[in-house]
């Protein structure tokens, strides 16, 4: 299990350049399971959660490998219809393969994902959704085992907008006879990515960040290259980070436009911002002004996925902060970390009372998550002393490269490989 040893204090001064964003590599590689034909995908981290993707694509006999930065699919021979138990626990996100394998073979296989790290993560809606395009769907010893002699468009409403959900139901939408309108769907970026992934290989997908999508069906896809989008949760990290060490950072490739619930909250904290189309600067003298409350919800509101690490932000900033997680049970298992590290927090329910200290202390940390492990890196990075950061193999599923792009800007931080 490989560590971070990190010592604290550094201002942060240069430049870091986004990978694109893992939360919509993920479904357009689900995604090139509807083509028989080559799919590029350009740019694409280097991180565990695609390496997984990709094994499952293997296992489902396609061609799916990195090419340099590219990642390339080639599903002709594809003709398994079963996802692994073992790889569908490792990468939750598997699940909307169900969407693009039923479209496919008109029948698919998984295990039942389960809870994990951050909550309960339930698959009604999905099940729920493609149950009104005509999927039979058998539970049983831990398997969904899902059958559709031809998918039939129809109308959804989704109770609440869950990104994989709607995910699901466009993939299993784009080949089916007839139209397929979501309501209530997700807003997020990463599903008008996946609608502008799917157009680009044949479907007619429409809608997708309005609430409400409208999906043409058509017979066949076929191949191509598609660049996604900037990855905005990797992008907040690193403005959080810079935010708490200190110093000035500037961000290629970010977009302001899908951050700018976190940069008003930064606004308030007392930061600088130039924020443009395609890179943001911060600018920081590391001594916060605390927000009154942080509430995560679904997009453009607050990002859970950068919670944990605005809860680490609030720790040394001046005043008292209420972070409330709406979206997720268990999404606060790093705070006994930081609390490690001298942090003033008491959680009860769904929200963590915070109490500015002036200086965080290193300590010995273990990674819960992947957004929990990133905080506890931005706190050791702008605490006092030395930390040691375990299990960062949380962090590698989502995040390319942290240590070299932190070192890049001053941090000091080494990975051990123990
Ligand atoms: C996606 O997860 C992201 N993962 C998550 O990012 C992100 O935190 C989440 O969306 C919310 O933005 C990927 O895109 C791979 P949801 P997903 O379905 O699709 C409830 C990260 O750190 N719900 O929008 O699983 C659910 O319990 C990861 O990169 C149901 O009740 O999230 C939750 O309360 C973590 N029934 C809420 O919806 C369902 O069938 C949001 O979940 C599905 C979801």
């Amino acid at each position: 299990m490989d560590k971070y040893i990190i010592n604290g204090g550094n201002r942060l001064y240069g430049h870091i350049s986004i990978q694109s964003a893992k939360n919509s590599v993920l479904p357009i590689l689900a995604a090139t399971v509807l083509t028989d034909e080559k799919v590029v995908i350009a740019d694409v981290p280097r991180i565990t959660d695609v390496r997984n993707m990709l094994k499952i694509l293997q296992c489902l006999g396609c061609r799916a490998y990195y090419s340099g930065n590219d990642v390339i699919v080639e599903s002709a021979d594809a003709g398994n219809y079963e996802i692994p138990g073992a790889l569908a626990h490792e990468l939750r996100s598997s699940v909307f393969l169900l969407g693009s394998v039923i479209s496919r073979f008109h029948k698919a296989k998984i295990a039942y994902p389960g809870g994990c790290d951050i909550g309960l993560r339930p698959i009604d809606l999905h099940l729920k959704g493609l149950k009104r395009l005509g999927v039979k769907i058998d539970e049983r010893n831990g398997f969904i085992t899902c059958e559709s002699d031809k998918l039939c468009g129809n109308e959804i409403m989704l109770d609440c907008p869950s990104v994989g959900a709607t995910e699901n139901i466009m993939l299993a939408g784009v080949m089916a006879e007839g139209t397929t309108v979501i309501k209530n769907a997700a807003r997020e970026p990463e599903i008008e990515d996946l609608q502008n992934f799917l157009n680009s290989i044949g479907a007619d997908v429409c809608g997708a960040g309005s609430g409400t999508i409208v999906i043409e069906g058509k017979t066949r896809l076929s191949g191509g290259r598609y660049r996604p989008i900037p990855d905005r949760i990797e992008a907040g990290t690193y403005l959080i980070c810079a935010a708490m060490c200190g110093g000035k950072v500037t961000l290629d490739g970010a977009s302001g436009e899908m951050l700018s619930s976190l940069i008003h909250k930064l606004y308030e904290n007392g930061c600088k911002l130039d924020v443009k189309d395609d890179k943001i600067t911060i600018e920081s003298d590391g001594r916060l002004h605390a927000v009154k409350s942080v509430e995560t919800q679904p997009y453009p509101g607050f990002p859970t996925d950068l919670q944990a690490q605005m809860t680490a932000l609030c720790t040394i900033s001046s005043g008292n902060s209420i972070v409330t997680e709406n979206l997720f049970e268990t999404r606060f298992k790093f705070v006994p970390e930081l609390k490690k590290m001298g942090a003033d927090i008491v959680v009860a329910d769904r929200c963590a009372f915070v109490s500015g200290v002036n200086k965080l202390r290193g300590a010995t940390v273990v990674a819960q998550d992947l957004r929990g492990g990133a905080a506890l890196v931005l706190a050791a990075l702008a605490a006092t002393g030395r930390s040691e950061v375990l299990n960062i193999s949380h962090i590698d599923r989502g995040y390319s490269e942290m240590e070299y792009k932190l070192r890049a800007i001053g941090g000091d931080i080494v990975r051990i490989t123990v």
